[in-house]
């Protein structure tokens, strides 16, 4: 264990002991996947168990659902959410509706930075004393930038301000092709300090989930990619005898 790092538990079933601990203290972490991979479930359940579990104020910045899509989604697993943002314990930016209006904008007027819909964000850390954060997806901001040293230059800027405010934060990142063993990574997973990635992969007429972290700075990591479930309580990773080594070439072994 790195003793110069502060670990923040993210109190999802099994992420803490295959994360060593957890989340350093203020590291941005991509997670990374397809559709249905569990990206938002994941980083859901990582504010609600900080805001239940460890009294942590955390910060929800939506871009795809909804607030009220968020609400209604997450009660089945018994989060709720409208309970916690009523008594101010997490916040929400909803840019559900208004973010391609916002691009559209941004595009109109030639100024492209992220500097807009950052301040609000900081600004909203700043009110609840925001511990935590997700960003679901991140994507929706790189999309205003042609290039990928544009997208570097203000997602480093973004991730920075949210580590200075010591707000360890999980952004989605929504992959086209999700492929285990791959070595095609986006500018986004080499800017941030983590890089978990999700994968939901068909194998004989079905599909299963696996997990697999890729990088956490600071921290040693198995190379290990372990199976997990999404069951009535949130995300289950399954740390026990059933991960899954990965061979030289990206084969995968189960052991
Ligand atoms: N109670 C439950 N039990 C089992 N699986 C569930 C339960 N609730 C939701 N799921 C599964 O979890 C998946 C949700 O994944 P999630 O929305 O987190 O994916 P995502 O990676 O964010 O996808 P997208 O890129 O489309 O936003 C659903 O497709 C559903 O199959
Ligand atoms: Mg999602």
């Amino acid at each position: 264990m790195n003793s110069a790092l502060e670990f923040v538990k993210t109190g999802i079933r099994g992420l803490d002991t295959i994360l060593n601990g957890g989340i350093p203290q203020g590291w941005i972490v991509v997670v990374s996947g397809g559709p249905g991979a569990g990206k938002s479930t994941l980083a859901l359940e990582f504010i609600y168990r900080g805001a239940l579990e460890y009294q942590e104020p955390g910060l929800i910045v939506t871009f795809n659902d909804t607030k009220s899509q968020i609400f209604k989604t997450f009660k089945g697993f018994g989060w709720d959410f409208e309970h916690l943002e009523k008594e101010g314990i997490i916040g929400i930016l909803d840019y559900s509706t208004s973010s391609l209006v916002f691009l559209e904008k941004v595009v109109r007027t030639g100024k492209f930075t992220l500097d807009f819909i950052t301040a609000q964000i900081m600004r909203e850390i700043e009110e609840i004393n925001a511990k935590r954060a997700i960003i679901d997806p991140l994507n929706t901001l790189s999309l205003l930038f042609p290039n990928d040293f544009q997208i570097r230059r203000e997602i480093h800027r973004l991730f920075g301000l949210l580590s200075s405010a010591n707000c360890t934060t999980m952004c989605t990142l929504e992959l086209k092709r999700p492929e285990m063993g791959t070595n095609e990574f986006l500018v986004e997973e080499f800017v941030a300090q983590g890089l978990v990635r999700l994968y939901y992969l068909e194998r004989s007429m079905a599909r299963f989930r696996w997990m697999e972290v890729v990088k956490m700075r600071g921290v040693k990591q198995e190379s290990k990619i372990y199976p997990f479930e999404i069951d009535g309580e949130g995300i289950l990773i399954k740390t026990e005898s059933e991960g899954s080594d990965v061979e030289e070439g990206g084969e995968e072994k189960t052991v």
